[in-house]
């Protein structure tokens, strides 16, 4: 991709992003929670339209931990309600649309419905080629070692070929909108060599210039992988 300046950056093959601050943004402007994370799945409808257009293969996004069960009960069924919604529109139009979605995480505790729509969007997406989304749903990293390792254990097949993200790249870049310094259990095993990017944007306020912003902050690092 180019740069206005006419520089040539790498776009990374695989990213992937914390999407934190929906709850204060909703604060801000004296909102329901609910209301943040609707906008946050907005913020997320422009991003992967865009990371689809400046060529990058995946864009992998945290949209409900494992530990998100513990939240009051309203605003869990509101982010569960909004996936949903989501996944309905994906098979509609995402063929068309040249765009991917599959979601990654343990399903087995999800809805019937939940689980009938994204085995109906992963069948879609597996009759053609190009930019996937990945949303992360009931997903921890600590869960998806732990379900792959029996997994590994039980079928003999290799440890990695087991994850949730079996064939996909790991992200060479991680992003945190929201001001926090840390992982919260996002891709343990696939970070060991991601480049980190922190930013107090809050997640629903997040535009593809933040990313254009991440990318050349990218393009800075010197990757080594534990060499010299
Ligand atoms: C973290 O912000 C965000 C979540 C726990 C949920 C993210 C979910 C969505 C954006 C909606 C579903 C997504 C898609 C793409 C369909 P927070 O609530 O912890 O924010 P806070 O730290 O400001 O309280």
């Amino acid at each position: 991709m180019n740069t206005s300046d006419g520089k040539t950056l790498t776009v990374p093959r695989h990213v992937g992003i914390i999407m934190d601050g929906n709850g204060r943004w909703a604060e801000r402007h004296a909102f329901a929670r609910a209301a943040g994370h609707k906008q946050g799945a907005e913020a997320f409808r422009t991003l992967a339209y865009y990371c689809r257009d400046i060529g990058m293969d995946y864009l992998s996004v945290y949209a409900f931990s494992t530990e998100n069960w513990k939240r009051d009960k309203l605003e869990v069924s509101a982010i569960l309600r909004i996936l949903e919604d989501y996944l309905i529109e994906a098979i509609e139009k995402m063929a068309r649309e040249g765009l991917r979605m599959r979601i990654l995480g343990d399903t087995a505790p999800l809805s019937e419905r939940l689980k009938r729509l994204i085995g109906e969007a992963h069948s879609i997406a597996d009759t053609y080629e190009g930019f996937t989304a990945n949303l992360c749903v009931n997903y921890g990293g600590r869960d998806e070692i732990l379900r792959a390792a029996k997994k590994a254990a039980e079928s003999g097949a290799a440890f990695e070929d087991c994850l949730d993200t079996a064939g996909l790249p790991d992200p060479e870049l991680i992003i945190r909108p929201g001001g926090e310094h840390r992982l919260s259990n996002f891709m343990l095993w696939q970070s060991a060599y991601s480049e980190l990017y922190f930013t107090d944007t809050l997640w629903p306020d997040f535009e593809p210039a933040d990313l254009d912003a991440a990318i050349v902050w990218y393009n800075q690092r010197e990757r080594r992988f534990g060499g010299r």
